[in-house]
C-alpha cells in the first residue's frame, strides 16, 4: 500500500497533456458528483487536462458514436451537493455477457475498448463497488486501457478501503429513520422493524442501529432464532418497556436458513421482505404488534453527508494523481485518515463482512442489543 502525499501532486510533470474519461458504475449512492467535481477540478486545473464524463457506465462507451461530455469546473460545481450520479449509471449489462434484446447474450467488451479508443482517451477513472472494478478491470487488461478506480457503494463491502463513497450518507438516513420511528413506536406499544440494504453485508443495520439505539439488530453475519427475538421482546415488556426497535439487514435469512428475494435473476437477485417475514413470525407467537418499514433506495440518494463529500473529494483528487503518475490498474482507499491506493486486483479480492467478534458487535453485545446467537 502507498501514501499519496500532496507533496507528490507537484513532482509531476505538469506539461504533459492528457485526456481522460470518468464513468460510474453499478448502483448510484450520494457522494457520486463531489468525486467527478473533484477529479475535473484537479485534472483541469493542476494539469490542463480535458475531461470526458462517459454517460451510463461502460454503455457509453458501447454507444455509436459514443456517449460523453466534455465536464469543466463552472459546468460541475454546482453538484457538490447532490445525489445521484450526473453522468447515469447502470447496475445491469455485464459487457462479457451483454443481454440483447432477442434473449441471447454477446461479448461487448471489444465494442467498449474502441470506444475508449475513438474518445482518445489517455486514461480511464471508474468509480464502482466491487463487481464493477473486477468488471472494469477485465476490459482495461483486454484493451489495454489505463484504469485508475475509486470505490463506491453503500453497502461497505470492498474490504481495503475502510469506508467507500455513500456508505456514510446511507447509515445516516438508516439512523434517522431509527429515531424517527422510536417515536411511534413507544405511542403505539410495537415492534418495528426497520429493513435496510447492504446486500451480503451488515454494515448499514450494525452502525444505524448502534447509533440510532435499535433493541435488535440482525445482520446475514450472525445467526438468530425467532425465540430469541421474541424473548428480547418479551424481557423488555416485563422491564416495563412497551416497544422494541429491530433494525434488519435485507439479505438476512429466515430462521430455515433461505434468503428472501423479490425477484430471483441470473443478473442479481433483489433482496427484500426479511422484514415482513419477522414480523408475521413474532406476532404468530407473541403478544406483541409490529409494523414494518422498508427503507429501500432512500438510503441511496438526496444529498451526501459531509463525510460522503470529503471522501469522495480526496479520491478524486488522489485518483488524478495516480494518472498524472502513470500509475494504473491502482483504486484509491481511505484508511488511518489517509488516502492510500491498491492494486485493484487486491480490492476485488478483499470482502468486507461485519466481523461478529470485531468492535462493534461487541459495543452492540455490551449495550444490550439483540443480536443473535
Ligand atoms: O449494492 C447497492 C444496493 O443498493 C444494495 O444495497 C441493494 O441490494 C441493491 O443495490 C439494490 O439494487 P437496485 O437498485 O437494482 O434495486
Amino acid at each position: 500500500m502507498t501514501e499519496l502525499s500532496t507533496q507528490d501532486l507537484w513532482n509531476v510533470d505538469i506539461m504533459g497533456q492528457k485526456r481522460i474519461g470518468i464513468l460510474t458504475s453499478g448502483g448510484d449512492c450520494a457522494g457520486l458528483n463531489a468525486a467527478i467535481r473533484a477529479v475535473v477540478h484537479s485534472a483541469v486545473n493542476t494539469y490542463g487536462w480535458e475531461v470526458l464524463g462517459i454517460r451510463q457506465a461502460t454503455q457509453g462507451l458501447m454507444a455509436r458514436p459514443p456517449e460523453a461530455v466534455l465536464l469543466t469546473p463552472d459546468k460541475i460545481n454546482p453538484y457538490l451537493t447532490t445525489g445521484g450520479t450526473m453522468l447515469g449509471t447502470t447496475n445491469k449489462g455485464n459487457p462479457f455477457a451483454f443481454p440483447m434484446p432477442d434473449g441471447s447474450v454477446c461479448d461487448r467488451a471489444e465494442e467498449i475498448i474502441e470506444g475508449y479508443h475513438l474518445l482518445g482517451l489517455n486514461a480511464l477513472i471508474g468509480i464502482g463497488g466491487d463487481g464493477s472494478l473486477a468488471i472494469l478491470r477485465r476490459l482495461a487488461q483486454q484493451g489495454g486501457l489505463n484504469l485508475v478506480g475509486i470505490p463506491k457503494t453503500i453497502d461497505n463491502d470492498v474490504g481495503v478501503t475502510e469506508c467507500s463513497i455513500g456508505f456514510d450518507t446511507a447509515v445516516s438516513v438508516a439512523t434517522e429513520a431509527v429515531d424517527r420511528l422510536q417515536f411511534t413506536a413507544a405511542s403505539h406499544n410495537r415492534v418495528m422493524i426497520l429493513e435496510v440494504m447492504g446486500r451480503d453485508a451488515g454494515h448499514i443495520a450494525m452502525c444505524a442501529g448502534i447509533a440510532g439505539g435499535a433493541d435488535i439488530i440482525l445482520i446475514p453475519e450472525i445467526p438468530y432464532t425467532i425465540d430469541g427475538i421474541c424473548q428480547t421482546i418479551k424481557n423488555r415488556q416485563q422491564q416495563g418497556k412497551n416497544y422494541c426497535l429491530l433494525v434488519v439487514a435485507e439479505a438476512v435469512r429466515t430462521e430455515h436458513g433461505d434468503r428472501v428475494v423479490i425477484k430471483d435473476n441470473p443478473e442479481q437477485c433483489r433482496l427484500g421482505g426479511i422484514g415482513h417475514y419477522l414480523s408475521e413470525q413474532i406476532c404468530q407467537r407473541i403478544n406483541a404488534e409490529a409494523r414494518v418499514t422498508v427503507l429501500g433506495h432512500i438510503q441511496r440518494g438526496g444529498m451526501p453527508s459531509h463525510l460522503d463529500r470529503l471522501i469522495a473529494t480526496a479520491f478524486g483528487v488522489a485518483a488524478v494523481e495516480l494518472i498524472a503518475k502513470e500509475r494504473y490498474d491502482q483504486v484509491v482507499i481511505w484508511q488511518n485518515r489517509h488516502v492510500a491506493s491498491v492494486p485493484i486486483e487486491d480490492a476485488i479480492a478483499n470482502y468486507s463482512a461485519v466481523n461478529p467478534h470485531g468492535t462493534l458487535a461487541t459495543t452492540a453485545q455490551r449495550m444490550g442489543i439483540f443480536l443473535g446467537s
